[in-house]
């Protein structure tokens, strides 16, 4: 389980999350909605070590991981796909998707990931040695959440994996992402595509100015009347 309560987390003197407590069940997917600036990827970055919690407290398995470096967040199993892919677009798939295994646990199980990998995105097995930065948007995105699996995590955090991607491609992600799901992983998954990841979460919240305003399950907040009007046009 990941217990996030009371966090905080100041820019200057900005406080982007205020006071903000979240779980997700081992083995649940859920989703975090909210508008640009929200602090949807604050709360991700928080949570992987990339900026410091002002206060509050982040647990995965009942270990904390306030203070923990992006490292050792990632051999705790908590694995982000960022907002934006950030592939290393110079190097080939293939070399990107080692990078997602390069601490020494998921190293050694490399052979055994790639194999994984290429049975859930079998177009990467033919795009291999293409660079990836030459890949289309939703076949980068493929590579990130490859590479993110290389890592063999517990849980994923995903930003925005559909951002700029067509509404076919786009489904097609929202697939992958529920079929890793089924295989066990837990997830919390940021998106604006709202109706699209309440489909295929099973909880989700609304981060508004830095403040849950609304959770519940999906099903409920999909029958909401302040999340229809504001997050889905009806
Ligand atoms: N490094 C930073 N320094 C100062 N302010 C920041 C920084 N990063 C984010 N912010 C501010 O914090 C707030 C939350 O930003 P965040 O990126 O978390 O929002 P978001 O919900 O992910 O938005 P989007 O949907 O546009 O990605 C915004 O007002 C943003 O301007
Ligand atoms: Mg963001």
């Amino acid at each position: 389980m990941l217990v996030v309560e009371d966090l905080e987390v100041r820019y200057q003197e900005l406080r982007a999350l205020q006071g903000v407590s979240l779980r997700v069940a081992e083995g649940d997917l859920v989703a975090l909605i909210g508008s640009n600036g929200a602090g949807k990827t604050t709360m991700l970055n928080a949570i992987s070590g990339l900026i410091p919690a002002a206060s509050g407290r982040i647990s995965w398995r009942g270990n904390s991981l306030v203070g923990l470096s992006p490292d050792r967040v990632c051999m705790a199993g908590v694995v982000q796909v960022p907002e934006g892919r950030k592939l290393f677009p110079k190097m080939t798939v293939e070399e990107n998707l080692e990078m997602g295994a390069y601490l020494p646990a998921a190293r050694k199980h490399l052979a055994e990931s790639r194999k994984a990998v290429f049975e859930i995105f079998p177009l990467l097995a033919e795009r291999e040695k293409q660079l990836a930065g030459s890949l289309s948007g939703g076949e980068q995105q493929m590579v990130a959440l490859a590479r993110a699996i290389m890592a063999k995590p517990g849980l994923l955090l995903l930003d925005e994996p559909s951002l700029g991607l067509a509404p076919v491609i786009a489904a097609e992600i929202f697939q992958v992402i529920e079929g890793l799901n089924r295989k066990g992983i837990t997830a919390l998954l940021i998106s604006q595509e709202v109706l699209h990841s309440l489909n295929i979460a099973k909880y989700g919240y609304v981060l508004e100015n830095g403040k849950i305003t609304i959770h519940g399950k999906a099903g409920q907040l999909l029958d909401d009347q302040r999340i229809k009007e504001s997050y889905l046009g009806l």
